[in-house]
């Protein structure tokens, strides 16, 4: 995978912290030419880009950008490829694992969750189009989640938004293809990041490192895959949930996932 990497300039969203650094780190160990950060976290942002600029001098560069507000996720796409002389990899990561009881979820909610894991790489793939056209081609890569494949109860926004994110990357990848645009879908898998904290957990005793996810991801998208899947449990998951000859297993699991988390038990 790693000639395909040689020479790129790469934006990560969210790159600040877990799958999105690995990405932008496992890239850059691949021989990119530079990988730009973009997050909100610029605590992080500082931090993680000087560390990756001690290991690999002048490479990274970390821009502030809300990935909710459509006009910084512009500004960011206009400043990455100024600073990279070309944009030739967009991955849209940055996202969040929405959880709660849909009665207690407002409409504002909804919007919010929305603005972050699909509004946020809407923007991205709207502002990267005209640059990646101008240069003959690119690759947008758009992160969802094995949830896309297998809905749970108390996640229906996390579900839907990465379901809708996953639906316009799949059609889109088709409608751009004769333009040498790469469209490409991807679930890191299970993987111990602090998503799991932010939504009052831990990461299962088995999650993968986000080094791990890093490399499943990028080799898939080297392959120029349609959709890459993260860990054995998406592999499953994409292969059984809308099959009809497993619909009772799988009702059976997920109405005993469901009834778990009711009961604030948190399994996946
Ligand atoms: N960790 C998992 O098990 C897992 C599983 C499936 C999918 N994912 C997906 O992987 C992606 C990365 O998640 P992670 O696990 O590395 O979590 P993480 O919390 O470590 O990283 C998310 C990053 O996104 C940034 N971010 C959040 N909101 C932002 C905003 N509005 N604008 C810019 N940056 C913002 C955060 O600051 C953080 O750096 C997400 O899209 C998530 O849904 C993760």
């Amino acid at each position: 995978m790693k000639e395909y990497y040689e020479n790129k300039v790469a934006v990560v969203t969210g790159g600040a912290s877990g799958i999105g650094l690995a990405l932008a780190e496992t890239m850059l160990s691949c021989g990119a030419k530079h990988v730009v950060l973009a997050d909100f976290n610029d605590e992080n942002l500082k931090r993680e880009t000087g560390r990756l600029n001690g290991d690999y001098p002048g490479k990274a560069l970390g821009l502030h950008c809300d990935v909710t507000r459509e006009a910084e996720v512009r500004e960011m796409i206009r400043r990455a490829a100024a600073f990279g002389g070309s944009l030739d990899i967009l991955i849209n990561n940055a996202g969040a694992g929405v959880s709660g009881v849909f009665d207690k979820q407002t409409n504002e909610d909804w919007e919010k969750a929305f603005a972050l894991n699909f509004y946020g790489a809407l923007y991205g793939i709207q502002a990267v189009l005209p640059i990646m056209r101008k240069q003959g081609g690119g690759h947008i890569v758009n992160i969802i989640s094995g949830i896309a494949f297998t809905p749970m109860a108390l996640q229906t926004m996390y579900a839907a938004t990465k379901a809708a994110l996953n639906g316009v990357t799949l059609a889109l990848r088709y409608e751009l293809w004769d333009e040498n645009i790469r469209v490409t879908s991807a679930t890191p898998g299970t993987t111990a990041t602090s998503i799991w904290k932010a939504g009052g957990g831990e990461a299962p005793p088995d999650a993968q490192s986000p080094g791990q996810s890093a490399r499943t991801i990028l080799a898939g998208v080297a392959r120029n895959e349609r959709l890459v899947l993260g860990d054995g449990g998406d592999v499953s998951g994409a292969k059984s949930c809308f099959n009809p000859d497993c619909a009772t297993e799988i009702d059976d699991y997920l109405l005993n996932v469901a009834r778990k988390r009711q009961r604030g038990e948190w399994v996946v």
